[in-house]
């Protein structure tokens, strides 16, 4: 009845082979499939779930919410605590608009940019993924990447038209994406590019970023969709001291339901309706059961929950660069905080160009290993693993183990 038996596409199997597991139940750092096989889970939801999963405070709090009413359709009180969370975590936001899904905020920040500039064109960088709105879907990284397109069928070129492509890490594309006709109304990235991979910004990326679309006109907007509160409380922005016009958020804000967010100066988002004229809507946005699961889950990210990211994370990596050394195998682990690649037969990955030349069958075998062994990795090459906090030593101890054997295989 569902086709191929997913509701997202990134969650079969097809760059790895085999069937996807049914998962039933979730605990910490754990899942359990259908069949009652434990796996060490380096998903997490796809990045949502830093508490790790069925957090007690996220449940409690969610459970008791639900019984008072599951949403209104009017303001709710946990919607300011949301957004007070978030104006407090994110330097460059005075304003933030809840919505449903990282698609739709970064949907509504491009509606916004043009709303603001009475531009239209929009540059994006390969392998970055904003969501599946038809303008942001132009090589769009690791969902179209895994299953070899490019681009989606279905979307319109008069609409594509007005999306620019520049190379990640590449100054000289982004001036010469900038230059083209119509001048641009946005340039949209992920600061730390995690749809290809994990593939940090080069120093100096960003704030070139920013100073060229200034000087051109261009709002810059961070899509910290992932990276919002995971490379820092205060995002990629806060780690790299770099200030966008506009942030979207998403993931981690719904603690693992569904709310994402936009933010930025209080001017743009002014213009959102009802007060300004950019038209933006949604019957579930800022539902009162989600927004308890975010801000709960934001409740818990304190400065030493930061400190054990990083030290979760930055032990991994150094475990798997250690067996990667002495299996003799070529490959890299690329990591920011508490998201990480392992990106096989070659030496670093700085763009998406890089990413592509990655050993996709090589990949494959290690996932099956480690699956084998009882490891639950993102099904594609081009994914980042969610290290959350339920993730200790005992859990790296688990994953290096598996990863010995995959390197082995
Ligand atoms: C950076 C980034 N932006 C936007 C999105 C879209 O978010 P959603 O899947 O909630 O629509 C994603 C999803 O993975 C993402 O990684």
């Amino acid at each position: 009845m569902i086709p191929a038996g997913v509701n997202s596409p990134v969650r079969a199997w097809r760059a790895v082979g085999g069937d996807p597991r049914f998962i039933v139940r979730g605990r910490g750092a754990y899942v359990w499939d259908a069949d009652g096989n434990e796996y060490v889970d380096l998903v997490c939801a796809w990045g949502p779930l830093i508490a790790g999963h069925a957090h007690p405070e996220v449940v409690q709090a969610v459970s008791n919410v639900a019984r008072r009413g599951t949403g209104f359709g009017a303001p709710t009180p946990v919607e300011i605590e949301l957004a007070e969370a978030i104006v407090g975590a994110f330097a460059s936001i005075e304003k933030v608009r809840l919505v449903t899904s990282g698609t739709e905020a970064t949907m509504t920040a491009i509606r916004i940019a043009r709303g603001a500039t009475g531009r239209a064109r929009v540059i994006k960088f390969n392998g970055c993924y904003h969501g599946h709105s038809d303008g942001l879907l132009v090589r769009a990284g690791s969902g179209a990447a895994t299953f070899g397109v490019p681009d989606s069928a279905g979307v319109p070129p008069e609409i594509s038209r007005l999306t620019s492509v520049a190379e990640y890490n590449d100054v000289e594309s982004l001036r010469a994406a900038l230059a083209e006709d119509p001048p641009p109304a946005a340039v949209i990235l992920e600061p730390v590019a995690a749809n290809m991979g994990v593939v940090p910004p080069a120093p100096g990326f960003l704030e070139t970023v920013v100073e060229l679309a200034h000087r051109a006109g261009a709002l810059v907007i961070f899509d910290e969709v992932i990276s919002g509160f995971r490379v820092a409380r205060g995002g990629a922005q806060e780690r790299y001291g770099i200030h966008p016009d506009l942030t979207c958020l998403g993931k981690i804000v719904g603690g693992g339901l569904p709310v994402a967010a936009v933010g930025g100066r209080g001017d743009l988002l002014d213009l959102l309706a009802p007060t300004g004229p950019v038209y933006q809507a949604g019957t579930l946005s800022g539902n009162p059961i989600a927004c308890t699961a975010g801000r709960e889950t934001i409740r818990l990210l304190t400065e030493g929950a930061y400190d054990a990211l990083e030290a979760h994370g930055a032990r991994l990596e150094a475990g798997l660069r250690d067996l990667i050394r002495s299996a003799g195998a070529e490959a890299c682990v690329q990591r920011v905080g508490s998201l990480l690649t392992v990106f096989f037969g070659v030496r670093a990955v700085r763009d998406f160009r890089d990413a592509q030349a990655t050993d996709a069958d090589v990949f494959a075998r290690f996932f099956r290993v480690m699956i084998e062994h009882g490891v639950n990795l993102p099904p594609s090459p081009y994914e980042a693993w969610f290290v959350s906090l339920a993730h200790g030593d005992a859990e790296i101890d688990r994953i290096l183990a598996a990863a010995r054997h995959a390197l082995a295989a």
